[in-house]
């Protein structure tokens, strides 16, 4: 057995001309929270979704458990525990807290064949399931575009968990939040990762990512510049990585003249 719970192992995956991937080499460890870090374009989703059975390498491999995977579809990478939460989310705001809790997976009662939904056992396990993260859903009929973004990221989160995920994928989960609704959501991802689960955490906010990471990887152009452990390195080497320094540098050199010259008048 090895240590790491997932590897990607020399990914590539082309689209026509465009090198979204290039040779990356991911791997990480069950309780881990790894950081994806890039600018825009950097091929972050991309290599994400190799991961949930959305697109095929073109090149490389990655294992699970120890196993070499292939998927076919999105479906078999959930069903060995691999929960990918979206940016846009995939809730339905219109719908109650429960319905996009549950999302067609609803617990049944009945007797076979006149089976129907158990509203009160879904209502209570969503309640509680947000309840345990501190998010108090008095009422869980209210449509989930009542609650604030925050909210609906752990809900998201949180549905994921409850699923089977045993490696949870979020892309971009704070980007569009304020100060204090991303730091209840890093929270919970804190909070997940000591309860055993792995979490590949995809930002370009350096400053989401690195009180809550473990170890940090920067792609840049498709390219990973690499793998770090927090103790090896700063914040400040992170964000001019994933910029690519040199352009990072330049802008502090125009910042800082910028102030001379105000500090003048
Ligand atoms: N389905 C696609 N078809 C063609 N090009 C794509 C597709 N998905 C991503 N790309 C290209 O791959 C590169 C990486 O994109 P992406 O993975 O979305 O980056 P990021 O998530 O880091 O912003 C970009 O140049 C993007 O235009
Ligand atoms: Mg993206």
């Amino acid at each position: 057995m090895s240590d790491y719970l997932v590897q990607f192992n020399n990914i590539s995956k082309f689209f026509g001309k465009v090198i979204a991937l290039k040779d990356v080499t991911m791997r990480l460890k069950k309780g881990e929270i790894m950081c994806l870090l890039g600018d825009n374009g950097a091929g972050k989703s991309t290599l994400i979704k190799t991961l949930a059975g959305v697109h095929k390498p073109d090149e490389g491999e990655i294992i699970f458990e120890d196993n070499k995977i292939v998927f076919d579809s999105p479906k078999d990478a959930l069903d060995i525990g691999i929960g990918t939460v979206y940016q846009d989310l995939a809730l339905v705001p219109l719908m109650s807290v429960t319905r996009n809790f549950f999302m067609g997976r609803e617990p049944q009662k009945g007797i076979p064949f006149l089976k129907t939904f158990d509203v009160e056992k879904a209502n209570k396990i969503a309640a509680d399931r947000m309840g345990q993260i501190g998010i108090d859903v008095r009422d869980p009929s209210q449509a989930v575009g009542t609650m604030s973004g925050g909210e609906r990221q752990c809900l998201a989160i949180s549905r994921a968990i409850y699923f089977g995920a045993k490696v949870l994928v979020l892309d971009e989960p704070t980007s569009a939040l304020g100060v204090h609704q991303a730091s209840m959501v890093l929270k919970y991802i804190v909070k997940a990762a000591s309860e055993g689960l792995a979490v590949i955490l995809i930002t370009h906010n350096v400053h989401h990512a690195y009180p809550v990471g473990n170890s940090f990887t920067v792609l840049n152009r498709g390219k990973s510049m690499g793998t770090f452990q927090k103790k090896d390195i700063s914040r400040e080497k992170l964000l001019s990585m994933m910029a690519g320094g040199e352009e990072l540098d330049k802008l502090e050199v125009e910042l800082q003249e910028m102030d001379r010259i105000h500090n003048k008048n």
